[in-house]
């Protein structure tokens, strides 16, 4: 697919541990953006011990995503250029909250072209997720928090149930 049309074919990669408001912001607007979104949830070589296996990652999404009918979720192990090669995919699409997430999205970006000669489209999410990340989420939820505001009701679900598994044992 190369004529820039709704039925391009985009990937948008990320640990997702655990997907997060602002994470379905950026699936909601790239939906809208083109025609085909996998949401791949991928191991983060540089983020070791995971809080959420992957199957629950991607299952966790999947209900998230339920209300997207472009938009299908997968994971993968090892390197993203050659899985969306692999996709045949047109395009990867990350997002940026801020402008310091640039510095390593740039980088990063340049790889993968390199490596796939496959582009990096960015998308903003809402302001009003600028401060939400994935660690914070985990931090202040393990710690008692409140985070409803900032994950999905799916998620908030799995996080409960994992709060009471660490508590019994
Ligand atoms: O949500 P994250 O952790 O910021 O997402 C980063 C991710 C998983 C997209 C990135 O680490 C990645 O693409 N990992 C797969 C391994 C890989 O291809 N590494 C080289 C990237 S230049």
């Amino acid at each position: 697919m190369t004529d820039g049309t709704a039925l391009t074919r985009a990937v948008y990669p990320g640990s997702f541990d655990p997907p997060t408001y602002g994470h379905l912001d950026v699936i909601e607007r790239a939906s809208r953006c083109f025609g085909e979104i996998i949401v791949a949830v991928v191991v983060n070589p540089q983020k070791r011990d995971p809080m959420f296996d992957l199957e629950t990652r991607e299952a966790m999404l999947t209900q998230c995503v339920a209300h997207l009918p472009n938009v299908r979720v997968e994971h993968f192990r090892g390197l993203l250029a050659d899985y969306v090669k692999a996709k045949s995919a047109d395009v990867i699409v990350k997002g940026l909250r801020v402008v310091s997430d640039f510095e390593n999205e740039m980088s990063t970006a340049l790889m993968n072209r390199a490596l796939s000669k496959i582009d990096t489209m960015f998308l903003m999410s809402d302001q009003k997720y600028s401060f939400v990340s994935s660690s914070m989420v985990k931090e202040v939820y393990f710690l008692g928090g409140d985070v409803a505001a900032l994950v999905p009701e799916p998620v908030l679900r799995v996080m409960a149930a994992r709060r009471s598994e660490i508590h019994a044992s």
